[in-house]
């Protein structure tokens, strides 16, 4: 399976077979999480624990996951880049763990962090912030089913109410360069599938924006930008990633004469 297979097949997994990764999935998992890149720095941690259900270990995921033994945790700075790369490394591995036939849920909210990293020290500055059960993937529960319902995670918003061509107000043309990886990531996991990511296609250039909408806003542009980059590579696009902060002054306070 290639890696546009992938984005387009993934989805959230949140009830698994009970039976955990085997030792040959542990490896290829843990060379995923070595091969992992980010452009954006900051601070991140990405660990793979395993859980023993078997001796009772009961994840405090609300109920949510069933059948999990292993677990990525992801320890992360609290910075905008830390935030970023979090996003565009680990859904490297997310997309690696479903060519591997396995399963992945990033879980951001609903989690108690402190059974998931007892006994952990994390470097200075990074904090539990992420957890994602990993594994080989059961029919989903009735409880899976409603929460996909009631998150409309089928569903991703239309193409043209998120991505622009030179100003906010004009449509991508059909046969730009750049329609294919923007549709890529349009199809990104959102935290509550909020899709909060915006595009402005500008001649050879794409400007990433986010309407923050939750702390987890900042993690999903990370995801979206990293589906956008898998898809310009796999083509052999090259290309560059530049910050530019936009301060926007909210009124004009005095002219100086
Ligand atoms: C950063 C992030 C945080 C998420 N947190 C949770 C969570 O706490 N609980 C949960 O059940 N799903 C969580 N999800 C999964 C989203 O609900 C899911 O990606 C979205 O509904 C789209 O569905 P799909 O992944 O099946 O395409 C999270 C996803 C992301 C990207």
């Amino acid at each position: 399976m290639n890696i546009i297979e992938a984005m387009k097949e993934r989805r959230s997994v949140r009830t698994f077979d009970g039976e955990g990764l085997n030792p040959q999935q542990v490896v290829e998992i843990e060379k995923a999480i070595d091969e992992s890149n980010s452009p954006f720095g900051g601070k991140l941690c990405i660990r793979l624990k395993k859980f023993n259900l078997k001796e009772g270990y009961k994840p405090s995921t609300y109920g949510m996951i069933k059948g999990a033994e292993d677990f990525f945790l992801l320890g992360i700075g609290s910075d905008e880049a830390s935030g970023l790369s979090a996003g565009y490394r680990f859904e490297q591995v997310v997309l690696r763990a479903w060519q591997l036939g396995l399963g992945t849920c990033w879980i951001a909210a609903t989690f108690k962090g402190s059974d998931f990293d007892k006994g952990i020290s994390w470097p200075d500055g990074e904090e539990l912030k992420v957890i994602c059960p990993v594994g080989v993937a059961e029919k989903p529960s009735m409880k899976e089913k409603f929460t996909r319902l009631t998150l409309g995670s089928k569903n991703r918003k239309p193409f043209n109410d998120l991505f622009f061509y030179k100003d906010f107000k004009t449509a991508v043309p059909d046969h730009n360069q750049f329609r294919e990886a923007l549709e890529m990531l349009r199809v990104a996991p959102s935290s509550t599938n909020s899709q909060p990511w915006r595009a402005l296609v500008d001649g050879d250039t794409v400007h990433f924006y986010y309407k923050p909408k939750s702390p987890a806003s900042v993690l999903d542009t990370g995801i979206g930008i990293c589906h956008f980059h898998e898809t310009e590579k796999f083509y052999g696009h090259e290309g560059d990633f530049s910050k530019k902060v936009t301060l926007r002054v909210p009124r004009k306070i005095c002219d100086i004469l």
